[in-house]
């Protein structure tokens, strides 16, 4: 059976004592134990929070690292770093990396190499923007990002993927794809890898979903067949609507 996963994107929120404080508001509640639960705070609190969720079951990621393992790259973090301080999985390819950070696919093939070269576990971000979806052109867009980010890598490399299909003109908008909008994507994706690669590898990965994800829409976001959890912004920062969206799995 395939991972259930719930992982909170914490963005630019939070300070080292707010972090902290959320992680333990978290831990407070009961999450359902068959989901695996992450939380990604900025790079400065990352430390702290593995060290927070130390025997809690909540894992720590990170939202963004750069391709290369050191060097001149004033501002940047390696995978090395991550792995050096307890955190084993990376986020990459969030709409507002490539939004605001010119990040490309190309570009995001390196960082996807480098991060399973290092041995970290991906939660690789990807989706259409509005135009595309008004356009009908959403599933050549999805084909296109993952053809060009992800469709090198070796088979054996995809036990490190965990895809997140985040339709751009859902995040942050209170604007849900439909359950039934992100089932037919997440089955197109899965034909994509089986296409590729082949359907043990395709039914192996999780996807999740991600855009405006809450308590009352996550349950029956999730029982969709080919959706494998969420990836959660605003909601994640709130200890309450956060363990609700994990346990919106039965
Ligand atoms: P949202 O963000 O849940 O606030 O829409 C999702 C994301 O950016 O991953």
């Amino acid at each position: 059976m395939r991972k259930q996963i719930v992982a909170g994107n914490w963005k630019m929120n939070k300070t080292e004592s707010e972090s902290i404080r959320l992680i333990d508001e978290i831990k407070a509640q009961k999450l359902n134990e068959n989901v695996n639960v992450f939380i990604a705070p900025t790079f400065v609190n990352l430390a702290s929070a593995v060290k927070s969720t130390k025997d809690s079951g909540i894992q720590v990621a990170a939202q963004n690292m750069h391709q290369s393992s050191s060097g001149a790259y004033t501002g940047e973090i390696s995978a090395g770093m991550l792995l050096d301080i307890g955190v084993n999985h990376v986020i990459l390819g969030h709409s507002e990396r490539r939004a605001y950070f010119g990040e490309t696919d190309q570009l995001l093939n390196e960082k996807v190499q480098a991060a399973s070269d290092a041995g970290l576990q991906i939660i690789f971000c990807f989706g259409e923007e509005l135009d595309d979806r008004k356009s009908g052109a959403h599933f050549n867009i999805v084909k296109q990002q993952l053809s060009t980010a992800l469709f090198d890598l070796d088979k054996s490399q995809w036990s490190q993927i965990v895809l997140a299909y985040e339709p751009v003109w859902a995040i942050g908008t209170g604007e849900t794809a439909s359950p039934a909008q992100a089932q037919e994507m997440h089955a197109f994706i899965r034909t994509l890898i089986e296409d590729h690669y082949d359907s043990a590898c395709a039914d192996g990965v999780s996807i999740l979903y991600g855009g405006s994800v809450k308590p009352a829409n996550a349950d029956e976001i999730f029982a969709q067949t080919d959706v494998d959890g969420g990836l959660i912004g605003g909601a994640s920062l709130q200890a309450a609507d956060f363990a609700a969206i994990v346990n919106g799995f039965e």
